[in-house]
């Protein structure tokens, strides 16, 4: 910065151009974070800037905008849905990573409600969740609006959105006549994990994390994939409350609201604290950080609030935060290391990912050398060059990824990543050209013969959701893959045999012999390690026939279809019958089917069109794999038993069935199987540890039965009991 040549002082232009450049910079990720759901910065860089705007506005309001980011809240709202203005705004909160700052925050909470210094504030403490905060509104008990955020003014209107969301309620036994509550909705680690490996499964690129993953839901325009995202929720506020009156929703302080909030059905926070003053609040706000790895979703920290609503009025609110209110942020789990390298990984669909080859840091319990770095437009946006120092954060379950660069740390002379000149254009597992398609932000192989994708595609045929075939790993399946050269043993030392790949593509696997496996296995073992290998070939040739009479959907789905997963696969077998049908169906015929859009229509045509592929099918029915074993499910199979034509909720730990098998057996009883709990739901089987699903039951009178009824209605004996 240039300086006042007489007080060395900072000189007012450079003081003015610092503020601009601040506000532009603010104002560019807030619509990063709020409305494309695809912030570049960490909250911590961005707070920093806050921080920064503030101090030097506070030091020279003269020369503050007055749309300045400072006293603005979160984003606009986004097209495509309705506006919704908030009859009380919703604000955001100030925030502190700072336990200083957090005792100033009581000070000043003190000095504003008059408390002296022998006495104390009462205080909630509850955890913040990572997610997206939304207002639902009842009127008379009835849901009839649900909104986000926005800009605090204004929102959208996402009531379809939020009456998939399972802890939403439709109505609340409370009448009042309006009854505004507030939270935020959020996706489980579990439930991310599952949908991301649903996308890595039909090739489509990873999302970053579930607080992104929750926005983008929330954001569908069909509700009905918003129903599938499995979204929660946590209400933690009120807004507009009228006509309350003897309704038991005009308490008046935060704790009891909580109360309120659950004894109407609503989801709120397990770990939640009223503490006697700053001291007891700084306990729990330790004691919530140490026992975040309980809760199934992320938080980024804990919320003080001053339990008292007649205080809370009292001290009133800025621009922006109320001032009752602090939040105090955990830092997230990361860590800062040397980017060594790019390499790619080619997918059995042909997507080329980069992967940050790390210097080894240890980060939340694990050393970790590598991290996605999901795309090149990624990469691009945040600037990330080889070279740099990184830094990276992992957050629950999700894979570590690189979040953003320390630019000041940059060594001379590197250069911005490109992708197609980094592999020259070529693909780094088979050489052969590869392309970006128009908009698209993955570069891929389209060569069908590439190692790579052929490893992948074997992998996926023979995986747990498709045909199932146990016991061919990674390592057999590339040493079936590739060329292998047996050494020839005693005196022809030297002379070496060349055998070529058993498997080129999926349809191979069923020519395959335990001689063929042991001959390519690595490593080759001797004696008595020997014959249990040979067993253990035996037993997976084994297991590779058993697989011809698998059901239709896990042929579809083992094909690797793009954009075909487990799901669409059940449908398209349901509804076509065999593969035959499939393959003879045109683009519409595809698009009628329950669930297939045009993409997945013009994705399995083109699949089919595709002379290898056909040759791989045919290849597939003269080894015998059945191509049209349907059993019949649901309403139309015209079957009688209790489960025939229900909806059906699995929750908890059945003993005598897996997860998997229990929905199997009810699909094979004609039955739906879904996995949240509505007003449409027939019945709710209930196993051990059965938790939140089954208090939802409980509360919308949703029939429940437990692991004896629900084997006995399958008509399946009683287990022998043993001693
Ligand atoms: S109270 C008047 N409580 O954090 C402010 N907010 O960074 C009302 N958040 O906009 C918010 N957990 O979306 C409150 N327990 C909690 C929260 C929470 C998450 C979100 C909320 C807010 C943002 C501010």
């Amino acid at each position: 910065m240039e300086t006042n040549e007489h007080n060395g002082a900072p000189a007012e232009g450079a003081v003015r151009e610092r503020m601009r450049r601040l506000e532009g910079e603010l104002r560019r990720h807030t619509e990063l974070y709020y409305q494309k759901a695809a912030p570049e910065i960490s909250d911590q860089a961005f707070d920093a800037m806050m921080r920064e705007l503030r101090g030097l506005e506070e030091a020279h309001p003269e020369w503050a905008s007055p749309d300045s980011p400072t006293k603005r809240v979160g984003g606009a709202a986004s097209e495509g849905f309705a506006h919704v203005e908030h009859a009380v705004p919703m604000m955001s909160l100030d925030n502190t990573y700072s336990e200083g700052e957090l005792r100033a925050f009581d000070a000043r909470v003190r000095k504003g409600l008059g408390v002296g210094d022998g006495d104390a504030v009462e205080y909630v403490v509850e955890p913040k969740i990572d997610g997206v905060s939304l207002s639902l509104r009842y009127e008379r008990g009835r849901l009839v609006l649900a909104s986000t955020r926005g800009d605090g003014k204004t929102g959208d209107d996402i009531t379809a959105n939020a009456r998939t969301i399972a802890g939403v309620p439709q109505s609340i036994a409370c009448a009042a006549e309006v009854l505004e509550v507030r939270g935020e909705a959020y996706m489980d680690n579990a439930v991310f994990a599952a949908l991301n490996a649903e996308r890595a499964a039909s090739g489509e690129t990873l999302l970053a994390n579930p607080r992104n993953a929750t926005a983008g839901s929330l954001k569908q325009l069909d509700p009905a994939v918003t129903a599938k995202r499995r979204l929660s929720v946590l209400l933690y506020a009120p807004g507009e409350r009228r006509g309350t009156e003897g309704t038991g929703a005009d308490v008046q302080s935060q704790w009891e609201w909580l109360e309120f909030l659950a004894g109407q059905g609503f989801p709120v926070a397990a770990l939640r604290w009223r503490c006697r003053g700053i001291d007891e609040a700084w306990e729990r706000i330790g004691e919530l950080d140490r026992r975040r790895g309980e809760l199934p979703y992320d938080i980024d920290g804990a919320v003080v609030k001053v339990d008292d609503y007649a205080a809370q009025r009292r001290l009133g609110a800025t621009a922006k935060a109320p001032r009752h209110s602090m939040a105090y942020k955990y830092s997230a789990e990361r860590a800062r290391t040397v980017l060594k390298a790019i390499t790619l990984q080619v997918g059995r669909t042909g997507v080329l990912t980069p992967v940050a080859e790390l210097e080894p840091v240890p980060l939340a319990g694990s050393v970790i050398a590598r991290a996605t770095l999901h795309n090149e437009d990624e990469i691009r946006r945040k600037d990330i060059r080889v070279g740099d120092t990184v830094v990276i954060e992992k957050a629950g379950e999700v894979i570590p990824a690189v979040v953003g660069v320390e630019a000041g740390l940059r060594p001379a002379g590197s250069v911005p990543y490109d992708l197609a000149a980094a592999c020259g254009g070529r693909c780094p597992a088979c050489g052969g050209p590869i392309a970006r398609d128009d908009g698209a932000a993955a570069w891929r192989c389209d060569n069908m013969e590439c190692p790579a994708q052929l490893r992948g595609r074997i992998e996926h045929f023979a995986s747990r959701k498709a045909m199932d075939i146990e016991g061919l790993g990674t390592a057999l399946v590339e040493a079936l893959t590739t060329e292998q050269r047996e050494e020839a043993d005693g005196l022809l030392v030297g002379f070496a045999q060349v055998l070529p790949p058993a498997v080129r593509d999926v349809a191979d696997l069923y020519a395959l012999t335990p001689t063929d496996i042991e001959a390519r296995r690595p490593n080759r073992a001797e004696g008595a390690a020997k014959r249990a290998e040979f067993k253990m070939a035996n037993k997976l040739c084994a297991a590779i026939a058993a697989s011809k009479g698998n059901e239709l959907w896990r042929l579809i789905h083992g094909l690797g279809i793009p954009n075909v997963g487990e799901g669409l696969a059940r449908s398209l077998a349901e509804a076509f019958g065999s593969l035959d049908a499939l393959m003879a169906a045109d683009r519409d015929a595809l698009a009628a089917v329950r669930d297939v859009g045009g993409i997945v229509a013009d994705s399995v045509a083109s699949f089919f069109a595709l002379e290898k592929n056909r040759e791989v099918v045919e290849k597939l029915r003269a080894a015998g794999v059945a191509f049209d074993r349907v059993e019949r499910r649901g309403p139309a199979a015209g079957g009688e038993g209790p489960f025939f034509g229900k909806r059906v909720v699995l929750t908890g730990t059945l003993e005598r069935y897996t997860r998997e098998e229990a929905g199997d057996r009810l699909r094979d009883a004609g039955a739906t199987v879904a996995g949240t709990i509505g007003k449409t739901t027939d019945y709710v089987v209930a196993g051990r540890d059965a938790g939140s699903k089954l208090e939802k039951a409980q509360k919308l009178g949703v029939a429940v039965i437990n692991e004896a009824t629900f084997a006995e209605w399958l008509g399946d004996k009683e287990e022998p009991q043993h001693e």
